[in-house]
């Protein structure tokens, strides 16, 4: 279903699917923002959002309650304090073709009411690839800086951008309250020279300007900041107690009078036409900037039109980011390896001629899945021409910013004559065990289960991973250590608990007597785990790996059944397809057949259930709450609006209300709360009356939702 169309998907298969993207969203979300060490590319993150709101476009009734189009950053490191922005902190909408650009400049016109004759001016400026920053200036000095972490609430990291230089400290004029919003970035000159000392002392270089910046801006010790050479460019504001300007071009350049440095390549441009021009131009310029950009931003000039326009849930109807392609090069294909995942997946590893793209030393890069390798899709359609992949080609390699990079086109000129087919494995190189392939799934799995050591021992790293149990001192690669040991093993999630009183009875070796363990490190790993002996259920059923069963689906289930034992009753009473615990399941929204499915099957196959049971034993399962609803005097309520809008356009309107927790409908029904009823309502405004319904007209509609 992963590479299915969206055209073609049913409703369960919809559902499901947006249920995969947000638990894929999230964690990489969590990889980017939170540990500063992305696994996928940006394209590839791109093309995660992407399909989830292709998918909810389509059947807008399935989107989540959690849908990664609502959520702009992700969750917050440790060690700094939390600030809550006065304004949020949004993203932008993506566009990649020119086509993208027309349709925005389209959806501006449309949503203010302007046809396509009317003049409307845009602002461009180059997307600056590093991390957002808002100064808070009070009273002309710098009060506050905060990263901007979920959106809502950011890392307070004042002391640290306090050693900035490009960072004003004091302004001599400006409103009384003024927070300046800008990009932290680092160049690459001072990317190489800090990576050259990194590797001179012995440390991990970073793998990218914006990663550097990140990790350096993020320090708790602000000495370590001020040594790393930051820069600031300001685009955007915050909260103001007076307007900067009446424009989009004249506050950027308010800023630059401030004293902020600001992006000399910001132009004004009259149109679609004007903004590929500067556009291209940008592009042409970017290898010799000497700092990172992975776009252009566009904005709406007049910031009474901004106003206007407001916001979807994350992102600005008033300006748009113009994506570049990503970077490419051409290397030789070494050898084809086979990865065994979590859930059994075979996934294809390309080990390549290290080539250099963008900027980094690629040897790796993902080939999805079997058919990817032989050139088709899921359906059978051809892809690349229907040129298959083989150990020894000449291969394009994609990467637009980071890691994991993909194998996109091979040159089969270039191929020598004996090169042979790649033939995919039918059996885990791990185990042994029959790998086979469902109708309908691009995936390849190994059937062992907890056979498979591959399977059992991902299982366990994702067991012990952040989300999950993030027991500390258990990481990745002790996981492995006590996986293959043969004196103190952990072998399922179980053992974990039964770690500390397995050393105490052991009298021959002792955990703190190992190589890479002492009494303190020992000490600490066992009050960890003890620590997490009390879990909530959310995180308990998000530690089980079920297939399908990422965090978002954790959380709904964890809210739906509330605690463990009406959940443990539920899945092992349920029956795929039919009954009343598989309706109930299918209830929650967001929770479709795929998922189920999975959840009942874990429960019912013998060796995985009496692991689960093992586990819980050691454990108990905190309770979670179910979710509040949004507060404002419309929220849950069904509107009707009707009639000529004066105020605002319709979309406006519909907009507006939905943001605020209402349900907008287009005809009266019983169900309907409130209509809003313009000059020339006709037979709504009827059926209304006739119903009993309130109706009541845009001011007061704006007085009540307090934009009067
Ligand atoms: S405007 C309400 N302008 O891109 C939107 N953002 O994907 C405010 N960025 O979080 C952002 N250069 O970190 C804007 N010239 C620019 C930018 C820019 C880089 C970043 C920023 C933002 C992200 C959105």
């Amino acid at each position: 279903m992963q590479g299915k169309a969206v055209e073609e998907l049913t409703e369960d298969e919809a559902r499901a699917e947006l249920a995969r993207l947000a638990g894929a969203i999230a964690a990489a979300n969590r990889d980017y923002h939170t540990r500063d060490a992305p696994e996928i590319s940006d394209a590839d993150y791109d093309g995660l959002k992407q399909r989830n709101a292709a998918i909810e476009a389509r059947f807008p009734g399935l989107k989540r309650a959690d849908s990664p189009s609502e959520q702009v950053g992700a969750a917050l490191a440790e060690g700094f304090a939390r600030v809550r922005h006065a304004v949020r902190m949004l993203s932008l909408e993506n566009a990649f073709a020119p086509e993208d650009v027309a349709d925005f400049d389209d959806r501006v016109r449309k949503y203010l009411g302007l046809g396509p004759e009317a003049p409307l001016l845009f602002t461009a400026e180059p997307k600056i690839d590093g991390l957002s920053l808002n100064l808070r200036y009070v009273a002309g000095r710098l009060v506050q800086a905060a990263t901007r972490g979920d959106g809502e609430e950011g890392e307070n990291v004042t002391e640290n951008a306090r050693t900035i230089a490009d960072i004003p400290q004091h302004l001599t004029d400006g409103p009384e309250v003024l927070e300046v919003r800008g990009e932290v970035y680092m160049s690459h000159a001072d990317f190489a020279a800090l990576n050259a000392r990194q590797i001179a002392a012995g440390e991990k270089p970073f793998a990218n300007p914006r990663n550097a910046a990140a990790g350096s801006l993020r320090q708790l010790d602000a000495t370590i900041t001020r040594a790393r050479p930051l820069r600031f460019f300001a685009y955007a504001w915050g909260e103001l107690s007076a307007p900067l300007a009446d424009t989009q071009m004249g506050a950027i350049e308010r800023f630059a009078a401030l004293g902020f440095p600001t992006n000399p390549l910001t132009r004004l441009c009259d149109g679609p036409e004007a903004l590929m021009a500067i556009y291209r131009e940008i592009e042409a310029k970017r290898a010799t900037l000497g700092y990172d950009i992975d776009g252009v931003v566009y904005k709406v000039n007049d910031l009474a039109l901004q106003q206007r326009l407001g916001f979807r849930s994350t992102t600005p109807r008033w300006a748009i980011a113009h994506k570049f392609p990503a970077e490419l090069a051409w290397t030789r294909l070494e050898a084809i390896d086979i990865q065994v995942g979590r859930t059994g997946a075979l996934s294809p590893v390309a080990r390549l001629l290290p080539v250099t793209v963008g900027g980094v030393v690629v040897s790796n890069a993902t080939l999805h899945n079997e058919d990817y390798i032989a050139g088709r899709d899921a359906k059978g359609n051809p892809i690349r021409g229907g040129k298959d992949i083989r150990v020894g080609d000449w291969v394009q390699v994609y990467r637009a910013g980071d890691v994991i990079p993909k194998v996109a086109d091979v040159d089969v000129s270039r191929r020598s004559p004996d090169a042979q087919p790649y033939v995919f494995p039918h059996v885990c190189p791990e185990c042994g065990s029959a790998a086979i392939r469902e109708e309908g799934d691009s995936v390849r799995r190994c059937t062992g289960g907890l056979v498979c050591p591959a399977q059992a021992v991902e299982r366990l790293k994702h067991f012990v991973s952040r989300a999950a149990f993030d027991i500390d001192g258990l990481g990745a690669k002790q996981v492995e250590a006590f996986f293959a040991d043969t004196v103190l093993p952990i072998r399922e999630p179980a053992d974990i608990f039964t770690l500390a009183e397995r050393d105490a009875a052991n009298s021959l070796q002792k955990l703190k007597n190992r190589d890479g363990w002492g009494d303190r490190s020992a000490t600490n790993l066992f009050a960890a785990i003890e620590a997490r002996r009390v879990i909530p259920l959310n995180r308990l059923i998000f530690a089980l790996g079920i297939r399908h069963v990422g965090e978002a689906a954790a959380g709904l289930l964890a809210t739906h059944y509330g605690n463990w034992a009406a959940f443990e009753r539920a899945m092992t009473a349920a029956t795929v397809g039919e009954g009343p615990e598989w309706e109930d399941l299918l209830a929650i929204d967001g929770v479709g057949a795929v998922l189920a499915t999975s959840a009942i099957t874990a429960f019912h196959q013998a060796a995985e259930r009496a692991s689960i049971d093992r586990l819980v034993a050691h454990l108990t399962v905190e309770e979670v709450a179910p979710r509040g609803p949004v507060e404002s005097p419309v929220a849950g309520k069904t509107v009707v609006f009707t009639g000529t809008l004066e105020r605002m356009t319709r979309a406006e309107a519909k907009a507006r209300a939905e943001a605020l927790g209402a349900k907008v409908a287009g005809s009266v029904s019983a169900k309907t709360d409130l209509v809003v009823a313009g000059p020339g309502a006709g037979s709504k405004a009827k059926a209304a009356a006739a119903l009993g319904v309130e109706v009541i007209d845009e001011d007061a509609w704006l007085h009540l939702i307090g934009d009067a």
